[in-house]
């Protein structure tokens, strides 16, 4: 006899679905799960014998399996395929039934879905859901956005779910329609500039003559420090991987191209039409981009000429160096993506909670790592925060790491090896601390060849000014 009364339902049963359903099972409720090719329910539900798991043949059977308000989860492919399943459960569901997208949609998409079946008397959640297969099994962070009532029915099963960290589950409500899939959205554009400075001291380290063995300890060492995170551990682990075929470290063999699915693409998008400098994730995604250019770089190796790269004798020094490049350009991508997130906040009146959001990152997620405590703490010191770098904690930091910056960009230039978030970030360090930038020059241009005003320094803001240029002769 099918049940009636299940707790959750959730639909798509690719990888991250499978381990998400095993989670919720695993907490003790009902879960009915279907996918639209049935064999893949029924292989899936007889792999996990002894947990309270309904495998639908049917929507309608599936539907008809979960208690009201009915709470159904879809972790399907971003896109149309979510207003495509949607379509199919109108028809069953019921006023007040919650559906909850839990892919990563575009939070434009999340609105329209939201407005479209709040008007039909549903509840749409839609919720960033991070940590890749092992987060979803064992405890992912989750950002839903959605009305707080909604919230309120669905926050049983979300903190049950999301990982824990000092008991504290990783996550929170995030705001009103599309602001939880905004904020995975920005966690993933934080995500690409982690990745990619990680990437930069990797080639630095290399170019040093480092062997794959020897940076993984580097690694290993920083992961013990100021720099744990996730991504740090798993690309000490990475590095030391050999590749079982040749010995070799697997690494070497990785073809240098990367991939990526767009939700970096939509950060930047975001920032340029809220006018917001996100300089760190801009130089991630296009060093994802040229780097996916293999064939033209390979042509272009041969031809454009820059220094022979010999770092070698900066190897004992670079360790302590590269450490601070790093984590004074993660203070400066973070701050970069909280100021988006802060201008969105204000601009759609989401009233996101900084502090929180970093909180909740702490755990389950990708950017997991020990130094987003200090960004909870400087929110709490500060609600007002108006830039991350401004906090007493992370203004130390970038003064005393500075140097060490400085020093890495300088040989990296030096020496001909592109480190495009490194040095993004040191520029923009160093034009929001100038009291004074060649802008007033612009200015000049502008107002030369369109008329187009300035203002002067000593003269009251607000009072424009325009000057007769001499007249060119070419
Ligand atoms: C997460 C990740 C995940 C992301 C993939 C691939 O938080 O679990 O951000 O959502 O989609 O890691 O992203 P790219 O293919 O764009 O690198």
């Amino acid at each position: 006899m099918p049940p009636s009364n299940n707790d959750f339902g959730l639909i798509g049963l690719a990888v991250m679905g499978q381990n998400l359903v095993l989670n919720v099972a695993s907490r003790g409720f009902g879960v009915s799960v279907y996918n639209r090719t049935p064999e893949v329910t029924a292989a899936f539900v007889a792999r996990h014998p002894g947990q309270r798991l309904f495998g639908a043949a049917t929507l309608p059977e599936f539907v008809a399996s979960l208690a009201r308000p009915r709470k159904v989860m879809l972790m399907v492919k971003a896109g149309s395929a979510v207003d495509a399943v949607i379509e199919q459960l109108l028809p069953l569901l019921e006023p007040g039934d919650i559906v909850i997208d839990g892919g990563n949609s575009l939070y434009t998409d999340t609105e329209r879905r939201d407005a479209w079946l709040t008007g039909l008397g549903l509840r749409f959640i839609g919720a960033g859901v991070s940590g890749g297969e092992e987060g979803a099994r064992k405890g992912p962070a989750i950002m839903p956005g959605g009305p707080a009532s909604t919230w309120d029915v669905m926050r049983p099963v979300f903190e049950a779910i999301a990982a824990k960290v000092d008991g504290t589950p990783c996550v929170v409500h995030i705001g009103p329609g599309g602001a939880g899939h905004y904020v995975k959205m920005i966690h993933n554009g934080i995500e690409y500039g982690d990745m990619q400075l990680i990437c930069e001291a990797y080639a630095l380290f290399q170019a040093a003559g480092f062997s794959a063995d020897e940076m993984a300890a580097v690694f290993e060492q920083w992961n013990a420090g100021e720099l744990q995170s996730y991504l740090i551990q798993i690309t000490a682990k990475a590095l030391a991987q050999k590749d079982t075929e040749t010995g070799r470290p697997l690494v070497d063999l990785i073809l240098d191209k990367a991939g990526q699915k767009g939700t970096g693409q939509w950060t930047l998008l975001n920032a340029a039409e809220n006018a917001v400098v996100i300089s760190t994730i801009n130089a991630a995604v296009e060093a994802r981009v040229l780097s996916s250019q293999k064939a033209q770089r390979v042509a272009a190796s041969t031809q454009l000429h820059g220094p022979v790269a010999d770092l070698a004798p900066h190897k004992a020094a670079l360790v302590a160096q590269v450490h601070d490049a790093l984590y004074a350009s993660k203070v400066v991508s973070y701050a970069q993506g909280l100021d988006l997130m802060r201008t969105m906040s204000e601009k759609k009146q989401w009233a996101l909670d900084l502090g929180a959001i970093a909180r909740i990152w702490r755990g389950g997620c990708i950017i997991r790592a020990r130094f987003l405590n200090r960004i909870t703490e400087a929110y709490a010191q500060d609600p007002q925060l108006a830039n991350l770098m401004l906090a007493p904690f992370f203004r130390d930091l970038l003064n005393r790491t500075q140097l060490h910056w400085r020093a890495v960009v300088a040989l990296a230039v030096q020496n001909g090896i592109a480190v495009p978030a490194f040095s993004a970030s040191l520029a923009y360090y160093d034009s929001f601390r100038s009291a004074r930038l060649p802008a007033n020059l612009l200015q000049a241009q502008r107002d030369f060849f369109g008329a187009h005003t300035y203002e002067r320094i000593d003269k009251p803001a607000g009072q424009w000014f325009h000057t007769d240029w001499p007249e060119v002769i070419e």
